[in-house]
């Protein structure tokens, strides 16, 4: 039983008492709790900076920082305190106006920490603003940053009496044409004064009863499974069901025929919601709990026991497709397809007379997608029967056919609803997440 403890602090102007387990507890989660979602939390571990805030205007990482640690009465700023919709902080504005926001889950966490800046250096320098965002570990994986460096010069000018508020304004009476003008994305005024609802804001706002899941990832990168047990974690504390592979009715793969015509095999790769005979990929999902709370779920996950027959990994392309390793997927070689290669001139002289030649094997780097939002979908029977869920879907139609074709419903009984969208960048096409929900 957590031993509780109640704290005041002086947050965002008013003192405001909080219950909270002072060990346990960060400061985020506090915060969140009592409704300040405008404090986002990315990466959960410091490397981020979605989740800063201030504390005695200093820019502080709130979802590492202990709320036990933090004295009573400190003074905390978070985006909410900033500024709001009607009485927009300069940065806010010059956020809005510069292109400061584009998905906007950074955007609370970098205007914070530039407010911590134009606190101690109220006339910094381009270098500076970048210097002070890479000290505190500021990450944005839309902007480029230059939009943000802007936005941040143009606020500073106006805090320093140089020019108003309606300089840095978007002047929408004088745009003659939306194409070619800078006219503020519409969601950008939510973004910048942490209204957004991200997937992870409501999931806190669902109605009470609400299930959580939690995933169980096979314990390996390339492995046949042989049984997995879930009789322990069907008995833990508020478990409402455990599902394997069999409990996914449909095809369970969510997988599409290719649409390149130069794919080799089937052109169908097995993409299971749930494995039930294979493990290809690092995250494939092999178990799934729905449980009255999310540390229900996640404690009944680690209870799933995996019997495995390991197979090679193979951590890189040309490993992969050496003549001997063991083809990943049915009916689809793992060299999968080939580019044809368009050669230009013979470089044979040029090679010949080059002062240096250099001969290797090159191959470029894993891409991840890496978004900062983590990727939460909420699910529910809506009142008028249909499957409704709410996630990251980047392509609507084809999510709702490939969540029924694996799952076996039908596609007109499922709503797809985009939540509000911390970048994607391409990995939410495929349905991985929303039909596992
Ligand atoms: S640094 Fe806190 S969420 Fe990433
Ligand atoms: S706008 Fe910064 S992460 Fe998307």
């Amino acid at each position: 039983m957590a031993k509780l403890t109640r704290l005041v602090f002086q947050i965002n102007g008013v003192p405001r008492p909080v219950v909270c387990d002072p060990e346990k507890d960060m400061l985020s989660t506090v915060l969140r709790r009592i409704g300040l979602t405008g404090v986002k939390v990315g990466c959960g571990t410091g490397v981020c900076g979605a989740c800063s805030v201030l504390i005695d205007g200093k820019v502080v990482r709130s979802c590492t920082k202990k709320i036990g640690s933090i004295p009573e009465y400190s003074e905390i700023l978070t985006i909410e305190g900033i500024g709001a919709p009607g009485r927009l902080h300069p940065l806010q504005q010059a956020w809005i106006t510069y292109g400061g926001v584009q998905c906007g889950f950074c955007t609370p966490g970098f205007i914070v920490s530039a407010y911590g800046l134009l606190l101690e250096n109220p006339a910094p320098t381009r270098e500076e603003v970048r210097e002070w965002f890479r000290k505190n570990h500021n990450v944005c994986r839309c902007t480029g940053y230059k939009p943000i460096v802007d936005a941040v010069m143009a606020a500073a000018k106006v805090m320093r009496g140089e020019a108003t508020m309606d300089d840095i304004t978007y002047d929408f009476e004088a745009e003659k044409d939306i194409y070619g003008s800078k006219h503020p994305r519409p969601s950008a005024l939510a973004k910048a004064t942490g209204l957004a609802d991200y997937g992870d804001d409501i999931a806190l706002k669902m109605p009470e009863g609400t299930a959580h899941l939690a995933v169980v990832i096979g314990e390996a990168y390339h492995a046949n499974i042989l049984e997995i047990d879930v009789s322990e974690a069907e008995k833990m504390p508020g478990v409402i069901k455990v599902m394997t592979a069999k409990d996914v009715k449909g095809t369970n793969n969510i997988d599409f025929p290719a649409v390149v015509p130069r794919q080799r095999g089937s052109g169908l790769t097995e993409f299971p919601v749930i494995c039930g005979e294979k493990i290809c990929r690092n995250g494939d999902v092999v178990a799934l709990i729905a449980a009255d709370t999310r540390e229900h779920a996640r404690a009944a996950a680690k209870k799933v026991k995996q019997k495995l027959e390991i197979l090679p990994a193979y951590m890189t392309l040309p490993e992969a497709v050496m003549p001997n390793s063991i083809q990943l997927h049915k009916n689809v070689p793992n060299f999968y397809m080939e580019q044809p290669c368009f050669k230009g001139e013979d470089a044979s002289e040029l090679i010949d007379n080059a002062e240096v030649v250099v001969e290797g094997s090159f191959h470029s780097q894993h891409e991840p997608h890496l978004p900062i939002e983590p990727d939460v979908v909420q699910g529910y029977w809506g009142a008028d029967g249909m499957l409704t869920l709410q996630c990251k879907a980047q392509a609507i139609t084809e999510a709702r056919e490939s969540v029924a074709q694996a799952c076996g419903l039908k596609m007109d009984e499922i709503r797809i609803i985009m939540n509000t969208v911390g970048g994607s960048f391409g990995y939410s096409v495929t349905a991985n997440t929303y039909a596992l929900v």
